[in-house]
């Protein structure tokens, strides 16, 4: 987004977004029959045709029943697609919409959501200013598009999403980069679209230390597995090691080992590796392991903003790591355009100023910090959209993946999981102390 935007271009540009990321629910909906609508794919994921509804009834919450102040589509199903009323597992047991009344429902709302987008003054109340509510409920249906594009990752039968290779790699001039120490501004102020807890702007400091210039590959990784990385206790934490010994993990998740090469699954496509990839479906504890038996560490979430957008010799921090412009094509591996990560070096024109290469786009990168506040957080619009999950429970991963909208990514986006999760399109990058 644009930082002030003001009327009729912003009505305009919020109207694509929202037929942008409504073209990209329907075809991950439309792409499978009704069976795998409503059936879970995996105990880890709520059926598709939940993730639907649950779209437009938080769509309908915000945009038609607050901003709008207009009378519910359907306040009898709130609950059922209430987040925190009923976990992930047993969702599939709820009297849920089946997927002609999720799809009426959907559009119904949304007819709803254009009507008050053309009438109601976007100034005046904090909630609208900017068209932030609106922003908000556009990056609500991307993050639930790159939720069901996992749940089509798990989901097994014939492949049914088609998406062209991406580009091919470069050779990147150098595996790490230094990052002097010193200051740098962390977090925005003034990004209209930012959610509460990339909030505020505020100064950090960070120790100089060394980041690598691409995310771990699938060839490194498995040169780590082969090394026996996975039996070698000394590379673990202690809960790393306990969840690696009950959870039985030998490969990221998707791979099958075959003598000493390995192959994927992706989306219904099984393959050899590709060396050059960045690793993907790898938690926490597997990439803490092997930055450790790497020498290395990860990096925590300020060194990897600092790596990203800050500009040592302008002494200024960037929106993005190649400037301010939005994110194109040539900048980064987003949007769903690609079904996979892109060979490193495939986006020279994103690198950051350091040299750091995708570090938006490809894969979520985990890092060492827990998700928390920053300092004069202030929760809005609501708590259950970051506050209770801050803590020691759930790790931050930053950068997103192939698998997510440029509209919900900036280089101060703040993603966070628990450090067990492999469905996620994660992967990460290795730091040292200098
Ligand atoms: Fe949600």
């Amino acid at each position: 987004m644009t930082r002030q935007i003001n009327g009729d271009d912003l009505r305009e540009q919020v109207a694509g977004e929202l037929l942008r990321s409504r073209a990209r629910s329907t075809a991950l909906t439309d792409a499978v029959d009704e069976h795998d609508l409503v059936r879970q794919h995996s105990k880890l994921m709520s059926p598709l045709v939940w993730d639907l509804a649950h779209i437009g009834n938080q769509e309908e919450l915000w945009l038609v029943r607050d901003v709008g102040g207009r009378e519910p589509v359907r306040s009898d199903i709130d609950e059922y697609y209430d987040a925190f009323k009923f976990s992930r597992s047993v969702r599939p047991e709820l009297p849920l919409l089946n997927p002609k009344e999720a799809r009426q429902y959907v559009g119904d709302v949304r007819g709803k959501v254009f009507d008050v987008l053309e009438k109601v003054p976007l100034q005046g109340r904090r909630l609208v200013e900017n068209g932030f509510a609106f922003g908000m409920i556009v990056q609500h249906e991307q993050q639930h598009d790159e939720t069901m594009l996992a749940t089509h990752q798990l989901r097994t039968g014939e492949p049914v999403l088609h998406a062209p290779l991406p580009p091919g790699g470069n050779l990147v001039p150098a595996t790490e980069t230094f990052i002097p120490g010193g200051p740098f501004e962390m977090g925005t102020s003034d990004e209209p679209w930012a959610l509460d807890n990339e909030r505020p702007a505020h100064a950090v400091h960070v120790d100089s230390f060394f980041i690598d210039t691409t995310p771990v590959t699938n060839g490194e990784y498995a040169e780590f597995i082969l090394a026996g990385g996975y039996d070698d206790r000394r590379l673990w934490t202690d809960d790393g090691w306990e969840h690696r010994t009950n959870a039985k993990l030998v490969a990221p998740r998707f791979w099958q080992r075959e003598e000493h090469s390995f192959v994927r699954t992706a989306f219904g496509v099984t393959e050899p590796i590709v060396p050059d990839e960045p690793v993907v479906h790898v938690c926490f504890h597997e990439a803490q392991a092997y930055a450790t038996w790497a020498k290395k560490r990860l990096p925590t979430e300020a060194e990897w903003e600092k790596a990203a957008r800050f500009d040592t010799a302008a002494g200024r921090t960037r929106r993005y790591p190649w400037g301010d412009e939005e994110p194109a094509e040539q900048h980064a591996n987003l949007n769903q355009r690609h079904l996979r990560p892109a060979p490193v070096g495939a986006y020279p024109a994103g690198a950051s100023p350091a040299g750091v290469h995708q570090l938006i786009g490809d894969v979520w990168e985990w890092t060492s910090s827990d998700f928390g506040p920053y300092p004069g957080f202030e929760v809005f619009p609501y708590r259950e959209y970051s506050e209770v999950f801050f803590g020691p429970d759930y790790k931050v991963l930053r950068g997103g993946s192939f698998g997510t909208d440029k509209s919900a990514i900036r280089a101060t986006f703040r993603n966070w999981d628990y450090p067990i999760r492999r469905q996620i399109f994660a992967g990460f990058r290795c730091a040292r102390d200098a």
